[in-house]
């Protein structure tokens, strides 16, 4: 039976909320169970570094999720669970990946640019409080799930433009170096409800709203207490549709309890009676995870010796395979001989060119051939070298689109067809 590999980073910055249980711990879990799956999950302690100055918090939150993901259920002996930060090699490879990337890529980053669009509304130089590590981020992450060449990411919305970037890097580092690395793909699980949270926006950490997964009984029902509904009555008949406390009873309820609460809010049920319903199906399913977790923080040697089992068996794929890659790329042990064919100068010269020069006729042109030598495109005259320089540059940045809007300015030799030519260019903008 053939596999398929999942790989999911937590970043340690905080304190799992139920919002994070509902959209990944347990739906995680249930997915690492499956007999056709290969799982990866880590706690991404280096990309905590990129927003978190605060070494204890990374510590302490390093230590909460690790517990709370293994009280959800997570087996460490069935998956690959490890610390980001326990395998140098992935380090190692964001470097080399980082010198494949172009720069352009990562200005259009949307956490990147965010940040930049901050800046300029604020009046301020584009580059404000943003360190390079925010920049970089998508490489450190590409870096993350190329090492184990994962095929599914299971990612929330937010983060599928990062899993792209990955499979250019891929793909880039593929087309210089030879076949070594799968290009991911994001897996979005649209039937995982976003949670509410208390004031009915998305549960978040960041809008003070949430829920901790692992609040003691007495917090718990304190907080659902606090959860936001209309004013009506008790014996009055409610909505469901828009209520927080609906969808959230929903995210912990069977079809018949969903179905039963549905029918207590026609039913008019009071709303501390619906949130005393609410706080008793969440305990039901939290209360043994809950003491669990409290045994687990009670026993930080114990997890720290999971983390580091975990990161020894991750690493029998990350050290090895990081040798291929260090050979790959020309990081060689000296005393074997470079055979010069299977290198880089070798891929690059198969690429087609572009090549500038003038006539008899004074004027300039260029040409197009593919690696044979054979012409794909030949330009007419232009006035002075930097117009013909112009237009190359146009047909590297916008490739086929460039083609139709000079047509005039082009032309093929007969038995090229328009498909070759737009083949060529995106085999040079790949390689750009
Ligand atoms: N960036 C992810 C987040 O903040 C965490 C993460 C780091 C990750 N590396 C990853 C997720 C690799 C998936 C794959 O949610």
């Amino acid at each position: 039976m053939s596999t398929t590999r999942f790989l999911t980073g937590i970043t340690p910055s905080g304190t799992p909320h139920l919002g994070n249980y509902v959209g990944s711990i347990r739906p995680s879990v249930q997915a690492s169970r499956r007999a056709d799956v290969e799982s990866f999950y880590f706690l991404a302690d280096y990309h905590a570094l990129i927003k978190i100055d605060e070494p204890a918090r990374i510590q302490r939150s390093t230590l909460e999720i690790a517990a709370s993901w293994l009280a959800a259920g997570l087996d460490p002996e069935r998956v690959t669970f490890y610390r980001q930060s326990d395998i140098p090699e992935i380090p190692e490879l964001t470097w080399l990946l980082t010198c494949v990337t172009s720069k352009g890529l990562l200005n259009r980053a949307h956490a990147y640019k965010a940040a930049v669009d901050q800046n300029l509304a604020a009046q301020q130089e584009p580059d404000f409080s943003v360190n390079a590590g925010l920049f970089m981020y998508p490489v450190l992450m590409a870096a993350d799930i190329l090492m184990f060449n994962a095929h599914q990411v299971p990612v929330g919305r937010d983060q599928v433009q990062h899993i792209e970037m990955a499979r250019d890097i891929a793909q880039r580092f593929n087309h210089l170096y030879g076949e070594h690395f799968t290009p991911p793909e994001a897996a979005i699980e649209e039937s995982v409800a976003t949670l509410p949270g208390l004031d009915g926006r998305k549960m978040s950490k960041s809008y003070d709203n949430h829920i901790p997964l692992f609040a003691p009984r007495q917090q718990l029902k304190k907080l659902i207490a606090g959860i936001v509904t209309d004013s009506r009555a008790p014996g009055e008949a409610k909505e469901t549709d828009g209520s927080a406390l609906f969808q959230i009873y929903q995210a912990f309820a069977n079809a018949e309890e969903a179905a039963a609460m549905r029918q207590a809010y026609a039913d008019g049920i009071g709303w501390a009676d619906a949130k005393q319903m609410l706080f008793e199906r969440i305990d039901l399913e939290i209360s043994p995870l809950r003491e669990r977790y409290a045994a687990l923080m009670a026993a930080p040697d114990k997890i720290e010796e999971i983390l580091l089992a975990g990161a020894e068996k991750a690493r029998k794929v990350a050290t090895p395979f990081t040798a291929e890659l260090r050979r790959a790329v020309g990081l060689r042990d000296l005393r074997t001989a470079a055979k010069p064919s299977r290198d880089v100068k070798a891929s690059k010269t198969a690429l087609p060119a572009f090549k500038q020069y003038r006539e008899s006729d004074g004027q300039f042109y260029f040409k197009l051939s593919d690696p044979g030598g054979r012409v794909l495109l030949q330009s007419a005259g232009f006035g002075s070298p930097h117009e013909a320089a112009k237009a190359i540059a146009l047909l590297r940045q916008n490739g086929t689109l460039a083609l139709t809007e000079m047509k005039p300015l082009l032309q093929q030799p007969s038995g090229v067809s328009e498909d070759q030519v737009s083949l060529a260019l995106k085999q040079m903008m790949a390689a750009e």
